[in-house]
């Protein structure tokens, strides 16, 4: 399982979601171009609890993403259902049956995914709230999406779904393409 986060603004959500990728042993790709400095200098200096921790693959933008996908599909990995969290949806999470290769896909804070992001997701999921409260903190998304899709595929038992995800960050993308801006 991975958390793919588009474009975030926030380093601070970020951060909290790269500890929590770590701390279950989750891939995370981070989708350029992001609201802050993604450089590993820039983390380090950022004092993000974790970072180094987590398997970080760092996208220069949506298409380079979709094509590392498509990559990784053409190979032994595979690139498993892109599952987009989202307040426009009408799937509840906790109705929906998750894939343990699945891509946990979420929106930027200040304005979720456009339209075209939407339109490519293989699953679109919302997690209910009440009426009139329009959207939760996106790490805060991010944690209750993952823990129902690790508890539905054995994740917690396993210790985690960690087998092959080492540690590091890497930029993602065709063969030299420049590291992610911000
Ligand atoms: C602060 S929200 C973005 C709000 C933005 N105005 C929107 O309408 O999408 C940031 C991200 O957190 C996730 N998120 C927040 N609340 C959610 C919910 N109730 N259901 C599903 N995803 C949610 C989504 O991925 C969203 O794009």
């Amino acid at each position: 399982m991975r958390i793919a986060l588009y474009q975030p603004d926030i380093p601070q959500n970020t951060g909290t979601i790269l500890r929590l990728a770590a701390c279950f042993g989750l891939a995370a790709d981070v989708i350029g171009p992001a609201g802050f400095d993604l450089s590993d200098r820039a983390l380090r200096r950022a004092g993000l609890d974790y970072w180094e921790h987590a398997a970080l693959v760092r996208h220069v933008s949506w298409e380079t993403f979709l094509a590392a996908r498509l990559a990784a599909r053409g190979g032994a990995g595979g690139a498993g259902r892109l599952v987009l969290l989202t307040t426009a949806a009408e799937t509840r999470h906790c109705d929906f049956a998750f894939h343990p290769d699945d891509v946990l896909l979420f929106g930027r804070e200040s304005g979720g995914v456009p339209s075209d992001v939407h339109a490519a997701a293989d699953a679109r999921l919302r997690i209910p709230l009440l009426p009139g409260r329009r959207s939760l903190n996106l790490a805060v998304a991010c944690g209750i999406a993952v823990a129902e899709a690790l508890r539905q595929t054995g994740g917690f038992e396993a210790g985690g779904v960690a087998a092959g995800v080492e540690p590091g960050t890497t930029d993602g993308g065709p063969a030299g393409a420049p590291p992610a801006p911000g």
